[in-house]
């Protein structure tokens, strides 16, 4: 029997989409900016069979994916809406698996839709079906109508997206990322629920206008490498994960993802910043995991902070090295 095989990456955004101005497309309230995480990756494989249905992938070093059955409604749902974007004829049976847990904070939905996505392109390719003129960027988009943040996956270094989406590339080469675990059981709020109730939050008022501002410094900082702008992008950074937690927080009604774990890891970062002036970048996204950015000259100060955060029991995954 064919099969087709197909693998993305994950990605860390540092400006958040965060609320939806079309839900039905997951058009974004506002632009956002990633770091694709090339160690982190889904992998889907797709092969003719006599119905179309989702199962867990085994495959080595990766972690078996156990979808809700609203989770694998929604995957397969999005197979048949690609499948009837390529008319891609016969049924077919997807798996899906990811080198890292899924639903703890690390977007495994953008990874595994990306996936999807790519891994539909090439069955249409292989079989010759419709409307396979497309170029990267319409790949990105059909992938974000399935979830919003797998079109920033497409593209790496860094990806900005806003009216289209594109790569971008920063000063900084081969950052080093990693995410600590502080909890790595499934989310409560998805962030699917979490884009439609940030809007009843007072604090959404100038949301978009604050992220878009921060987009645009970020872009200037990212190119800019010194010190003192490695900084003020740590903070810009810092400033934008608080506001979309706070944004959580003040929903009606509120819902939250920090744990004491989360702050215990923020203090940590925060006085590390402290004692030696510099340190990394740190982001969340809607889960209580901290993702750490780090140039590659602070290679040694970054993994003697893993270590310690180890010898704590966090699990620590590296997403780009
Ligand atoms: C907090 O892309 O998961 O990770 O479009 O509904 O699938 P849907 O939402 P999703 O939202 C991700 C939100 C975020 C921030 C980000 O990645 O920009």
């Amino acid at each position: 029997m064919k099969s087709w095989q197909a693998s993305a990456p994950s990605n860390i955004a540092l400006i958040k989409y965060m609320g939806k101005v079309d839900s039905t497309q997951n058009l974004p309230t506002n632009s956002s900016i990633s770091l694709t995480l090339n160690k982190l990756l889904t992998y889907v494989h797709i092969t003719e069979d006599d119905k179309d249905q989702w199962l867990p992938l085994q495959k080595e070093n990766t972690f078996k994916i156990e979808l809700s059955e609203k989770g694998e409604k929604r995957f397969l749902s999005n197979w048949l809406r690609l499948k009837q974007y390529f008319q891609i004829e016969g049924n077919y049976l997807i798996q899906s698996a990811s080198n890292f847990p899924a639903d703890c904070g690390i977007a495994s939905s953008a990874s595994s839709f990306a996936a999807l996505t790519m891994a539909a392109f090439n069955v249409a390719q292989d079989k010759g079906s419709q409307n396979l003129d497309i170029n990267k960027v319409k790949l990105a988009e059909l992938s974000r109508e399935a979830s919003g943040s797998s079109c920033r996956s497409f593209f790496e270094p860094f990806c900005v997206w806003s009216d289209s989406i594109s790569k971008f590339y920063s000063a900084y080469e081969n950052l080093f990322h990693f995410v600590v675990i502080v909890n790595g059981e499934k989310k409560k709020v998805s962030s699917s629920d979490a884009h439609k109730l940030v809007v009843t939050s007072d604090l959404f008022k100038g949301r978009p206008e604050r992220a878009n501002h921060r987009l645009e410094l970020v872009k200037n900082l990212l190119n800019e490498k010194s010190l003192s702008s490695w900084e003020k992008l740590y903070e810009v950074c810092w400033q934008e994960f608080w506001d979309m937690h706070a944004l959580f927080e003040t929903s009606q009604p509120p819902f939250g993802y920090l744990t004491t774990g989360s702050i215990e890891v923020l203090n940590l970062t925060r006085n590390l910043w402290q004692t030696f002036k510099d340190g990394p970048i740190v982001t969340m996204d809607a889960g209580p995991n901290i993702h750490f950015i780090w140039r590659q000259d602070q290679h040694s100060i970054a993994l003697a902070f893993k270590a310690e955060l180890e010898k704590s029991n966090y699990k620590v995954i590296v997403g780009n090295e």
